[in-house]
């Protein structure tokens, strides 16, 4: 279905109330479509344990072991290169916020003070059962994070923001603000170049103003409640009191922010 088309149908279902019964098909779909890969990957990874297939579409919009972990692995290595680059501790304090079903944090260097928060209570308790080297900690839908002021030297958010209300951008960046430390490294990935066909004309003439875009209808965190946020809003509203030192740099089909609290 072209892109436009596609987002017309997801608009109807939306206003229809219907979407979730969509994701269900969907998901059905995914599951079966790397059912044989994925007993593949099982096999020859006796060691992995397989996170529930339902959070892993819920998340990702695909069912599949192995991308999980390369994907993983490859955001690990974006994320700790930024990491690297801007903090100087040997024994960092990173925060990975909506940190899902650790598809990142449990690839990031083991020298990390590493901590996952996410409001998801199972996919948390997934993670403390299964994934070693990290705490992980539920949080509300609204802040705060269960953390002292100044609790980290870095923090992450990875396709979080783009889950969120306005409301809800102002309060998380206002809590992201109060975990970090002065000087702390804030990274947001977001909707900031969302490409022909993926937003409606009306969201368009929006986003091109500068305007948030939000689409609700849904369970506001989920991966259906979508926001986009255009480059010249992440600037002067979101990160008002970052100084901005690299981005948008394209990752991994969103947009990739780098900032230090001042
Ligand atoms: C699209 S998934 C991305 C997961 C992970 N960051 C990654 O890149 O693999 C969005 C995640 O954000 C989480 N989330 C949404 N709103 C949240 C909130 N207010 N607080 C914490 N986590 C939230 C969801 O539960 C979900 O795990």
């Amino acid at each position: 279905m072209r892109a436009a088309a596609k987002q017309r149908a997801v608009a109807i279902a939306r206003a229809l109330g219907v979407l979730p019964a969509f994701e269900a098909v969907k998901f059905v779909a995914a599951a079966g479509a790397a059912a044989r890969a994925n007993r593949a990957y099982l096999a020859a990874h006796p060691d992995f344990v397989a996170p529930p297939l339902w959070w892993m579409h819920d998340m990702y919009t695909h069912a599949s072991y192995e991308r999980y972990m390369t994907s993983g692995a490859a955001t690990a290595a974006a994320v700790a290169k930024r990491i690297e680059a801007h903090i100087e501790a040997k024994y960092p304090r990173v925060a990975d916020w909506g940190c899902g079903l650790a598809r990142v944090i449990r690839h990031l260097p083991e020298n990390y003070q590493r901590t996952g928060f996410d409001y998801n209570a199972r996919a948390i308790a997934w993670c403390r059962a299964h994934i070693k080297g990290a705490r992980f900690e539920t949080n509300g839908a609204a802040p705060p994070l269960p953390a002292e002021p100044g609790a980290f030297d870095a923090l992450y958010a990875l396709s979080v923001f783009t889950h969120l209300s306005a409301s809800g951008h102002a309060a998380w960046i206002a809590e992201i603000e109060r975990v970090l430390r002065p000087g702390g490294l804030f990274i947001g990935a977001f909707h900031a170049a969302p490409g022909a066909g993926q937003l409606l004309p009306g969201e368009r003439a929006r986003f091109d103003r500068g305007e948030l875009v939000v689409r609700g209808g849904v369970k506001e965190g989920g991966r259906t409640f979508t926001a986009f946020q255009p480059e010249s809003w992440i600037r002067v509203e979101l990160l008002k009191n970052f100084d901005i030192l690299e981005g948008p740099t394209p990752c991994f089909g969103q947009s990739l922010f780098v900032a230090r609290r001042r």
